[in-house]
C-alpha cells in the first residue's frame, strides 16, 4: 500500500473511532473529530480560506443560525454568553452534549435547554465537529467551505 494510503486509511479509523464514541475533549490530536485544510485565498489577496468535512461544515451552519446570537460569530463569545473556544476547553462531548440537552445554570446568565429543539439536537455531533475545531485553534474564525467528498464518513 503506498504511504499516502496508508495515511488517509488512518486517519479514516481515527475519525470513525472519535465519531462513533462520541468522546474525548474538545481540541485536536489524533482523535480529533474533524478535517480542516486551510490555505490562503491568493487570487483575492485575502484571509486564509478553511475547509472542513461535511459534519464540520454543518456544525457551523448550525452553530451561527442557533448559537451565535448570544455566543457570538467563530464562538468568540458576547458580554452575555462565553467565548467558547475557551469555556470549552478540556471539556469532554458527554459534558457538551448534556449541556445542551439541559441548559446551563451557571454562575451568570442561565442558557436554555436545546434539547428539545430539533434543529439543534439533530445535530450535536457536528455542532460537536465545529467547536472542537475552533478550541484547537485548527479551525480559525472566519467563514469556512466543505472539502470535496472523498468518501470518509461522516457521522449521522
Ligand atoms: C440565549 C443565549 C444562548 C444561546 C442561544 C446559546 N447559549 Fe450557550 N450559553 C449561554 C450562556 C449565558 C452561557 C453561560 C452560562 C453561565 O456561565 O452561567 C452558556 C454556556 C454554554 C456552554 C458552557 C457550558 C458549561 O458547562 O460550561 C456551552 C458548551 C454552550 N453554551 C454551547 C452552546 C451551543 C452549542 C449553543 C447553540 C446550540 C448555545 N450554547 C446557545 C447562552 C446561550
Amino acid at each position: 500500500m503506498p504511504k499516502s494510503k496508508a495515511g488517509a486509511a488512518f486517519l479514516l479509523l481515527a475519525f470513525g473511532i472519535a465519531a462513533a464514541q462520541g468522546q474525548g475533549s474538545a481540541g485536536g490530536g489524533a482523535r480529533a473529530p474533524y478535517r480542516i485544510e486551510c490555505g490562503t485565498a491568493t487570487a483575492l489577496g485575502t484571509a486564509a480560506v478553511c475547509r472542513a468535512d461535511v459534519s464540520t461544515y454543518v456544525g457551523w451552519r448550525v452553530f451561527h443560525a442557533q448559537c451565535a446570537s448570544c455566543h457570538a460569530a467563530d464562538a468568540q463569545g458576547s458580554s452575555f454568553a462565553p467565548d467558547l473556544t475557551r469555556r470549552m476547553r478540556g471539556m469532554d462531548s458527554r459534558a457538551f452534549f448534556a449541556a445542551l440537552d439541559e441548559g446551563y445554570l451557571g454562575p451568570d446568565d442561565p442558557m436554555p435547554p436545546r434539547g428539545a429543539n430539533p434543529d439543534v439536537s439533530r445535530y450535536y455531533n457536528e455542532l460537536w465537529s465545529y467547536l472542537s475545531a475552533r478550541v484547537s485553534g485548527d479551525l480559525p474564525p472566519g467563514p469556512i467551505e466543505r472539502l470535496p467528498s472523498t468518501g470518509f464518513a461522516a457521522p449521522d
